[in-house]
């Protein structure tokens, strides 16, 4: 039987029963089982691969510019070259490592949980000069694109997306993900991570398609089937998560009535797979069926609009405000660059940060996004261990105001260590962003699908944040944690809120120095 988007219990039942607890983690019995570990990349065996230059643009516009200047859309005309900058740049391999025993890992431009890159990217093409119009699978191994339908498929995506200027836009990126690759090791959590990650492939898509003039604009709302008919996915298998609209508008694409059911074998990702049905019923009680659902979903998610916090007042009256300094503007590193570099700090150093490259990743993590939903589903608290002028603590962070409200002053390093699924890298770094949602706020407006747009939200954010850290020259890394006890540690203030995920912010560790890590201890409430 269908479940409609509406029956927010199965979004509900699905975070409860995926958070991660001291007992849940100590008593999994779940093991790595490395004779099937998927294979990284989707690779069509039937069509012949159309390899993009390797000359791929520098974009050299400073880092901090680019997330200021929002999504432009300057450009007159989209061409190979700027589609091959965007796929790389979000979605490429940036760099390889080989372990001891041979092991190797190729690294992607965005990070991505356990290196399991199960995000797939795909563009419908209508303008591009040199390019013929058509649907097309990127594969970052191989760099090269197969083309899995040629036509214009624009219209087709216009109405299943229940928007009329994605026809006349020069091209659509479409994301998907593919299960298996992440549940391999996360099991069922793994649909939470479908949307953090990817969320930071879609904070590089905006930010290099902003840079680019681009004018991309996101798209969460769309009649899941007809897109994945199109794309031609095993819907069992792979879940379509988000479109992106490109380039400048232009005639509308000749109307496309309906797309017949054509599926291309690839290679398979390993001898076999396990199911998560878990997975499987809240993707399916999130999906929109018509154009009409997504109208009306859309409609009411403008309604929500802006912030849905409930804390702005406070009973209590308002607490202490913590004035951050104005965002940097300039970092002195390209996005190109920043991009190339980035990598996540796998071990923090005790060092501090200055006030004005926290409040700069802040800043980066809150910018608006051009999406057909509002953002605002996350709020952002933080653990501050290290940062020059800003007292240690635990603070939420107010957008508006551009100032951190304390909730406690104190020193939880070992606090945060263990919140962040006792790894001492959440209690090393000069603060951590936990990214809080009010579920129970946005369930109702937004139905199951709400739930996959503060996981986006939280993920896009924690992007942004990361290429900020970047681009001033120092370190995140993107965490999981324990949920009751994120929850537990921020309350009053965040009571009856939802932890939906974690990004650490500091200086790598190195240089011949040696910093002990953190040892997680179990938090009392900083603000009991
Ligand atoms: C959403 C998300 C969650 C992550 N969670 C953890 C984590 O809990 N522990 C950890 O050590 N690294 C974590 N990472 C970092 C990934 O392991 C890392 O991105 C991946 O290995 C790819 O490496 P790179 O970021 O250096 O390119 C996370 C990254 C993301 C994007």
């Amino acid at each position: 039987m269908e479940v409609s988007n509406r029956e927010t219990r199965i979004a509900r039942e699905y975070h409860d029963r995926t958070a991660h607890s001291p007992s849940s983690v100590r008593t999994s019995s779940h093991a790595l089982a490395w004779d099937i570990k998927p294979f990284p990349f989707k690779v069509y065996t039937d069509l012949p691969p159309l390899a993009l230059p390797r000359e791929v643009d520098p974009l050299p516009i400073d880092t901090l510019a680019a997330l200021a200047a929002g999504p432009k859309g300057a450009a007159a005309r989209v061409t190979l070259a700027d589609l091959t900058a965007l796929l790389y740049y979000a979605a490429g391999v940036t760099k390889k490592k080989t372990y001891a025993g041979g092991g190797e890992v190729l690294f992607r431009a965005a990070p991505s949980t356990g290196a399991l890159y199960q995000t797939e990217a795909y563009v419908a093409v209508g303008r591009v000069d040199g390019l013929e119009p058509g649907l097309y699978h990127f594969c970052p191994g191989d760099f090269a694109l197969r083309c899995l339908r040629a036509g214009d498929v624009r219209a087709f995506l216009a109405h299943a997306v229940a928007d009329e200027t994605i026809a006349r836009r020069a091209a659509t990126v479409l994301l998907t993900a593919i299960y298996w690759r992440n549940t391999w090791k996360y099991q069922a959590r793994g649909y939470r991570h479908l949307f953090w990650d990817s969320g930071t492939l879609l904070a590089h898509l905006l930010e290099v398609g902003s840079a680019l003039g681009l004018a991309p604009r996101l798209y969460a709302g769309f009649v899941d089937a007809a897109v994945s008919r199109a794309l031609g996915v095993d819907a069992e298998r792979e879940a379509v998560l988000e479109l992106v609209a490109l380039g400048p508008e232009g005639a509308p694409a000749p109307p496309v009535a309906s797309v017949e059911d054509r599926r291309h074998p690839y290679l398979p990702l390993s001898s076999s797979e396990v199911d998560y049905p878990l997975l499987h019923e809240i993707h399916a009680a999130s999906m929109l069926a018509t154009p009409d659902d997504v109208r009306v979903w859309r409609e009411a998610g403008r309604g929500l609009g802006g912030r849905v916090s409930a804390n702005v007042v406070e009973e209590g009256g308002p607490r202490a405000l913590v004035a951050l300094p104005a965002p940097r503007e300039a970092s002195g590193r390209v996005l190109g660059e920043t991009i190339q570099q980035r990598g996540s700090t796998r071990q923090f150093s005790h060092a501090s940060l200055s006030a004005a490259e926290l409040a700069t990743a802040l800043w980066a993590a809150t910018r608006p996004i051009d999406a057909d939903v509002p953002a605002g589903l996350v709020d952002l608290y933080l653990i501050v261990n290290a940062v020059d002028g800003v007292t240690s603590g635990a603070y939420w962070y107010r957008p508006e105001a551009h100032a951190l409200e304390l909730l406690a002053a104190g020193h939880y390093r070992n606090e945060s260590a263990y919140l962040c699924l006792e790894q001492p890298l959440g209690g090393d770094a000069a603060a951590v962003i936990y990214f809080l949602a009010p579920l129970a706020r946005i369930l109702p407006v937004l139905g199951n699908r709400g739930y996959r747009l503060a996981n986006l939200e939280a993920g896009i954010a924690g992007g942004r944040a990361y290429l900020a850290a970047y681009a001033q020259g120092f370190g995140a890394s993107g965490l999981t944690f324990y949920d009751r006890h994120v929850v537990e540690f921020f309350s009053s203030h965040a009571a009856g809120k939802d932890a939906i995920f974690v990004v650490a912010l500091g200086r790598g560790a190195g240089s011949g120095r040696v910093t002990i890590g953190t040892t997680p201890s179990r938090p009392r409430r900083p603000s009991a």
